[in-house]
């Protein structure tokens, strides 16, 4: 299905930019490397072609964003009559009528759809605007100041999102800085119980952890000075965890009894992407605050923190200078485009096959967990899915993960690790994958992985064992 490369991976002309780029963007920004990264030309559908030419399958649906795979005719026709007619506004003051038909379809699709009655949005930029966005309204209803976070979750960079990320090394550098607003917990990874039960899955999850964390979130409320719980419904960059069913209902109860609000981060997780439209519609809990993001406009960055109108109107009528806003806040060709994406989407709900899809994905997978393979523990909701990638002893083995990035590139494949120890290979190819692109990229992971570990079993003295902590293929 992808003919074969042009070039070595990467090719030259992307090595040239790469050289290019080393001197003028700031170090830390894009990883560089002899094999990182190939610079894209174009994307269609789930394909990505490099400036040379060669073609690749996108895996990752450019970190969640391109749910409708990448030029989506009627999204780009909406964003290409928008940017001629009228591509800004002034998003607080004197807004377009783009943002007001954004507004209303985000409230039906939510809190409307859930019998809740209207919702309100602060719309943004960026995942973290809308998880800042969130964590202030909560403030404003509570006058609580401290919220709960789990380990392992991922909601945005921005300084105050960063207070709430947990997952690898992001906060370290900064640690002095961090307000100490928030209080972490355990997030129910079944395949490494946090509270020690061994490795099973969410479906055996033993029911004391369901009292564990109980407990955890009891005594974390004493001194009422908790306002929020803020979680992802499923752990995204945290590695691909799905978590047992009674976690979401136990975080609503508590939420409940408590006063506090519960502020779901579907940014990842949203639209369709687990198989129900929302991750949470899964549990049937709906949560005070939603946070949206990545494919909500179409490819162009926005992001919503939806609330019901109630909830939302502690915020004070604006007298002229909005508390919370900023310049392209609202802009005409991101809510343009999302209204596109938004019926898009609904228009073709019915024809994605996301759960048969992420089950076919998952099974391939799990036919790679063999004895001897480092793949492990698949799982995934939808085509939300991880598989992780260990050595011998099952212990998290980043550097094979990230040798076998290198290697599914140059097969065609696009993917990314996450986890905390970036072990985790995370799959969320753009939901119009088709079951053929799904088949044939199980098929080249097989094909890379038996390359390898043929490679290493002639290495070795014992024939298709693989060694701890393989370095880079
Ligand atoms: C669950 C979740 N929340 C928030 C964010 C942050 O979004 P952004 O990178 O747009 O700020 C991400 C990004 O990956 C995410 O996965």
């Amino acid at each position: 299905m992808i003919p074969a490369q042009k070039t070595q991976i990467p090719g030259p002309l992307s090595a040239s930019l790469r050289a290019r780029l080393r001197r003028w963007e700031s170090r830390n920004v894009t990883f560089l490397s002899a094999e990182f990264p190939v610079f894209w030309e174009r994307a269609e559908g789930a394909n990505i072609w490099d400036v040379d030419g060669n073609r690749y399958l996108d895996l990752t649906a450019g970190f969640g964003v391109a749910a409708l795979g990448y030029s989506v005719p009627a999204i780009a026709a909406a964003g290409s009559a928008q940017l001629q007619r009228l591509s800004l506004g002034m998003g607080d003051v004197h807004p377009s009528s783009e943002k007001v038909k954004l507004l209303e379809m985000l409230s039906r699709l939510t809190f409307e759809g859930w019998g809740k009655g209207g919702a309100k949005s602060i719309l943004g930029c960026s995942g973290s605007d809308a998880v800042e966005a969130a964590m202030k309204t909560a403030f404003l209803a509570t006058q609580r100041p401290h919220l709960i976070a789990f380990r392992g979750s991922y909601h945005g960079l921005a300084y105050g999102a960063l207070e709430a990320t947990e997952m690898g090394e992001f906060r370290k550098p900064f640690a002095m800085q961090m307000a100490g607003r928030v209080r972490f917990l355990p997030f129910p990874n079944c395949w490494q119980c946090p509270w020690g039960k061994g490795a099973r899955s969410p479906s055996t999850c033993d029911p004391g952890c369901r009292h564990a964390l109980a407990a955890e979130l009891k005594e974390t409320f004493a001194g009422n000075s908790v306002g929020a719980i803020l979680v992802e419904p499923m752990l995204g960059r945290g590695g691909m965890v799905v978590p047992p069913d009674w976690f979401l209902p136990l975080l609503r109860q508590t939420a409940d009894a408590e006063g506090a609000l519960l502020i779901l981060d579907e940014i990842f997780t949203g639209f369709f992407r687990t198989g129900p439209r929302f991750a949470c519609e899964r549990w049937g809990v709906v949560p005070d605050l939603l946070c949206l993001g990545k494919p909500l406009g179409g490819g162009f960055p926005l992001s919503a923190c939806v609330g019901p109108a109630d909830l939302m109107d502690v915020w004070p009528e604006s007298d002229g200078e909005a508390l919370h806003t900023s310049t392209f806040l609202g802009s005409p060709l991101g809510c343009r485009m999302a209204c596109a994406f938004l019926e898009e989407l609904e228009k073709r709900r019915n024809s994605l096959a996301v759960e048969e899809k992420g089950k076919r994905l998952l099974a391939g997978l799990s036919d790679l967990a063999f004895p001897g393979s480092p793949l492990r523990r698949a799982r995934g909701a939808g085509l939300f899915v991880g598989v992780e990638i260990t050595d011998e002893g099952g212990w998290p083995n980043p550097s094979f993960a990230g040798g076998l990035l290198s290697a599914l590139l140059r097969a065609g494949l696009i993917l990314l690790a996450g986890g905390s120890d970036r072990h985790v290979l995370s799959f969320t190819p753009p939901l119009v994958v088709t079951f053929d692109e799904l088949d044939w990229s199980v098929a080249a992971i097989r094909s890379v992985l038996e390359t390898e570990l043929g490679k290493h079993a002639n290495r070795a003295a014992q024939p298709g064992s693989f060694p701890r902590s393989m370095s880079k293929l």
